[in-house]
């Protein structure tokens, strides 16, 4: 759906660095990640162990809603092994091991191959990759028909870093290869305002505190969404107070997006007054709810539904979702009446 989604955590156009007024807000060190205390330390550790041993690191899954910062991780550790950028793809290009080969064959040693959805790879491509990450080697078929011959060659060590939001469609034998897996969990507010106020100083933005709190606490535990808020209401401040961002523009921007006190914006608002309405509060069929609201169930699933969850809005039941009754009292929907169970 082309519909834009300020608050969505999945990466758009404009979280990306596109001149001089738009600097990258990522960090490009571990030691400037804030936030994720025992992953960056699990890190650190691996990082320096691997280094002393000139070995690549162990490989590393990172599970987790999206925005949370994998990709920016594999960047790091990329940079902190041999400084070569990320070689990046996801699960969905890897179909037959065929795609994989050019990638594999072609790496540097102690590269980083970043597998973003790792958990949408295909069966063949995950037995393809096992080789590969246990001894550096892979199978390749040389000439064809009668005279087909599959030989096993090696590839430089290297580290696999393969990210998922969906922890539970890993299999064990896959799971079991990574050295280390991390879930990521959302942000503390007070993180968020350390990285509202750092992403503020790098754009140049003079901020109240104020107003860079009431970010960090409307972005959903999630630094993509605080850059993306801080950006998008640092034109606003521009226009409206010189430049600098006050609390008060900070609200008028926020509700021009139709962003909330709890930073839900409309597609959240109307999933949760889809279930209030059509279906009486639910439960419901996640895929009967995507339906009637006409968008897909992958995002109502990704970035609809975690933090939702989070907040306790929405319960998850064998029969489908729920709302809660903070969700009505947020939405100031009255609460249908409990029904009798009906099953005798
Ligand atoms: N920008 C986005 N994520 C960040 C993080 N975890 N630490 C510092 N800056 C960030």
């Amino acid at each position: 759906m082309a519909r834009e989604r300020i608050i969505s955590a999945n990466e758009q156009p404009q979280d990306l660095p596109q001149e001089a007024a738009n600097p990258a807000l990522r960090p490009r060190k571990l030691h400037e990640y804030i936030g994720q205390p025992e992953l960056i330390e699990r890190i650190r550790i691996a990082v320096e162990a691997a280094k002393k041993r000139s070995e690549p690191m162990e490989h590393v899954l990172l599970s987790g809603p999206p925005g949370l910062g994998k990709t920016t991780l594999a960047h790091i550790i990329a940079d902190e092994m041999n400084g070569n950028p990320p070689k990046i793809t996801s699960g969905p290009a890897l179909v037959k091991p065929a795609d994989l080969v050019g990638i594999l064959t072609n790496l540097k040693h102690g590269d980083v191959l970043f597998i973003d959805e790792i958990h949408r790879m295909s069966h063949i491509v995950e037995e393809y990759l096992y080789p590969a990450m246990e001894n550096y080697s892979i199978d390749v078929v040389m000439d064809s028909g009668a005279h087909a011959q599959v030989m096993n060659i090696p590839i430089q060590p290297f580290t696999l870093i393969g990210a998922t939001t969906r922890t539970g469609l890993i299999s064990g034998p896959m799971r079991s290869r990574f050295g280390i897996a991390h879930h990521l969990n959302y942000y503390s507010p007070a993180d968020l305002l350390k990285i509202a106020s750092r992403s503020a100083e790098l754009l140049k933005l003079p901020a109240d505190s104020s107003a860079l709190l009431e970010i960090a606490s409307r972005s959903r535990g999630t630094p993509r969404v605080a850059n993306r808020l801080l950006r998008r209401v640092r034109d606003f401040a521009v226009v409206r107070s010189h430049g600098k961002l006050t609390h008060d523009v900070l609200e008028q921007a926020l509700a021009l997006e139709g962003i909330d006190s709890l930073g839900l914006d409309p597609l959240d608002r109307r999933f949760l007054a889809t279930l209030a309405r059509d279906y009486e509060g639910g439960p419901a069929g996640i895929e009967a709810l995507a339906a009637t609201m006409g968008e897909e169930r992958d995002t109502l699933e990704d970035v609809v539904e975690p933090f939702l969850l989070q907040i306790g809005f929405i319960r998850r039941t064998p029969k489908g979702r729920q709302m809660t009754s903070a969700a009505y009292a947020h939405l100031g929907i009255d609460k249908p009446v409990e029904k009798p169970d009906t099953l005798f």
